[in-house]
């Protein structure tokens, strides 16, 4: 069977079946900046149209963190333990470290214990880009359940002395359970794009391979974000309208067929350029950059969680995804919106979750023992006692996992019916 986008998919189609969100408590306002560099409540907002966005000011608030509860959420409203994870795909531009990848940390916080993991570089283009993945991934049969994240704790590289960037940035991750189904719909087309010579315009210098952190590149600056912002306008404004006719056309669609769109939220002026062109009424067009400023690769997952908490997404609906970011690089994405979108998580189920993820974390902190002692404590066969801890733990939750499934068994006669995760009846589909 060959799908809209011509990917050999043999009935394997790719549904978003849950969706998190994650931000920062500290809001911080247009006016707070005008503390700090020489800017305007009213330049900002005529500019870019951003009135506040989220900054994680606890350090122990990291990208990490925000992505693994963004995950925890999705999770939670797909329904799934984590241990059913396949893959997990940190899409940011704001990793913890180089290495280890930040997918990693996820994978240790929520004890995705059969999950592989990796990060994503694509700058904002770079949850798009995971979805494009994510899709390849289950149509090849190599996955049954992907988490795309898109995560950024960008108020770190940020130059605060910096009004050309500072106004613009936030904090915040968003996150999606993408999962196999034979119910057609779901991810139809992706379209990912790159202009590797516009590289400069919106660069972090140092800290690579290329110019490695030196007391100078510190002392310079080199470490935060430089970007040339009328070149990113002018590239912006052209790609956007641009990407989602070339995914509308990979899809077999056209502009007249789209319920929402949901850009990646840098700049109202950006938006509203791109959709104009494009010929889009305001009212398919979805946008919460007022309140978060631009996330990176955090604003498309967080935008399509609140649109879909404000019902401005139903079954069956063909949404576009478009980005654009460094790189230079653009991806967007046409989906067939394929599973309800409210959904319910009994009391119980949730305390199950819950007790589940602490063990993950008893487990992981077993396991972090284990490392450091290496074998020099063994149990009597010869096993590290850490791992030997770690592994019952893990049986534990595997337990719950069991009681949980059987539990489910004994409360859903509809259970033996083919469908999509969540109840959608594969009869649903037109
Ligand atoms: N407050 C007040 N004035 C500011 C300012 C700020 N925060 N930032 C820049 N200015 C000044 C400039 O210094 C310039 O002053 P000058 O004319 O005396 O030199 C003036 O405002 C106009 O600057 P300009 O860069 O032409 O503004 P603009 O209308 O292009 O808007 C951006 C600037 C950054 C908002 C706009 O270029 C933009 O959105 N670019 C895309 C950025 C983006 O989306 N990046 C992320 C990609 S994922």
């Amino acid at each position: 069977m060959v799908d809209e986008s011509g990917i050999m998919a043999f009935g394997r189609y790719a549904h978003i079946v849950g969706w998190g969100k994650a931000v920062p408590n500290r809001v911080v306002t247009n006016h707070e900046l005008e503390q700090i560099v020489d800017t305007s409540d009213e330049w900002i907002r005529s500019r870019t149209g951003i009135q506040q966005r989220r900054i994680a000011v606890d350090p122990a608030e990291t990208t990490a963190t925000l992505a693994a509860k963004a995950a925890r959420e999705a999770l939670e409203v797909a329904d799934i333990p984590a241990s059913k994870v396949d893959m997990i795909i940190v899409a940011t531009s704001s990793p913890e470290h180089t290495f280890p990848a930040t997918a990693c940390a996820v994978q240790d916080m929520i004890g995705a214990v059969n999950a592989g993991a990796f990060d994503l570089s694509a700058a904002c283009s770079g949850f798009v880009y995971g979805l494009g993945v994510a899709k390849g991934l289950i149509a090849s049969g190599q996955a049954e359940n992907v988490l795309v994240i898109g995560a950024e704790t960008l108020s770190r590289i940020t130059d605060w002395s910096d009004r050309n960037t500072c106004v613009l940035f936030g904090d915040g991750a968003g996150a999606v359970l993408v999962q196999s189904s034979p119910v057609p719909g779901g991810i139809l087309a992706t379209e990912m794009g790159c202009d590797g010579s516009g590289g400069d315009l919106l660069i972090l210098p140092a800290g690579g391979s290329k110019m490695p952190a030196t007391l100078e590149t510190v002392a310079s600056g080199q470490h935060f974000i430089k970007m040339n912002g009328r070149a990113v306008y002018r590239f912006a404004t052209r790609i956007m309208a641009e990407a989602t006719r070339r995914v509308l056309s990979k899809a077999n669609l056209t502009v007249d067929d789209i319920d929402l769109v949901i850009p990646h939220q840098a700049n109202e002026r950006i938006i509203a350029v791109s959709m104009r062109n494009l010929k889009l009424p305001e009212e398919k067009v979805f946008r919460n950059l007022q309140y978060y400023g631009n996330t990176s690769t955090a604003s498309i997952p967080i935008a399509l969680y609140e649109a879909l908490e404000q019902d401005r997404i139903k079954p069956n609906d063909t949404i576009v995804m478009v980005g654009f970011g460094a790189g230079l690089t653009w991806a967007g994405t046409a989906i067939k919106w394929g599973v309800p979108t409210e959904k319910e998580t009994s009391l119980w189920r949730a305390s199950q979750r819950s007790a589940s993820y602490g063990l993950a974390k008893a487990r992981s902190q077993w396991l972090r023992l284990s490392h450091l002692l290496g074998s020099n404590l063994v149990t009597e066969d010869g096993e590290s006692l850490a791992q030997a801890l770690s592994n019952r733990l893990e049986d534990w939750r595997k337990q719950l996992e069991s009681d949980e499934e059987e539990e489910e068994q004994r409360h859903d006669p509809k259970q033996e019916k083919p469908s999509l995760p969540n109840g959608a009846s594969s009869s649903d589909e037109s």
